[in-house]
């Protein structure tokens, strides 16, 4: 049994998230989505919003499962009996922290293999961190999230002012 553990802030979840997700779940015998808790001090979702929009964008995947961890992703790896830790590179200048943490979780658990994926071209430049400041400039963001997270975003951008 092949198990992923892809770990992310997820606040919250993209189109490019899933894109990865898909991907990996094709790959792996399961694939374990960790949204990390009190990672972010400034989050703009609880870890339990997180979660829930994440479990509602995967409801349709067999073999995906939502959990999260606190404290030491190498920690959950091991807490989660994965094989693996799963990463998105989008682009190049995402590769310098990436490996700093992958070569860094693997100093600390010598076991931990990180594998990195490329989402589809099209959603290579979505960030949740861009989502975020598209939807609180009134912007179009429909396209680069899936539908749940839609109303969510306005709604807690809305509160937050
Ligand atoms: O979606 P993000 O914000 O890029 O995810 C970053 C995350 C949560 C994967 C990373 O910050 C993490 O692993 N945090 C847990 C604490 C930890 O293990 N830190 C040492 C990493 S070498």
């Amino acid at each position: 049994m092949r198990r992923v553990l892809y770990p992310g802030s997820f606040d919250p979840v993209t189109n490019g998230h899933l894109d990865l997700i898909r991907r990996a779940g094709r790959l792996f015998d399961e694939v374990y989505v960790a949204v990390a808790v009190n990672n972010d001090k400034n989050a703009l979702f609880s870890a339990d919003e997180r979660m829930a929009m994440l479990r509602e964008s995967c409801h349709a995947f067999s073999n995906v499962n939502i959990v999260s961890f606190q404290g030491l992703l190498v920690d959950a790896i091991n807490n989660y009996d994965a094989n693996a830790v799963l990463r998105g590179l989008r682009a190049f200048s995402d590769f310098e922290y990436e490996l700093q943490m992958a070569l860094m979780n693997r100093k600390l658990s010598e076991d931990c293999e990180t594998i990195f994926m490329m989402p589809s071209a099209d959603n290579s430049f979505i960030s949740s961190r861009l989502i975020k400041e598209i939807a609180a400039f009134n912007g179009d963001f429909t396209g680069f999230v899936p539908s749940v997270v839609v109303d969510k975003l306005k709604d807690a951008i809305k509160n937050r002012a």
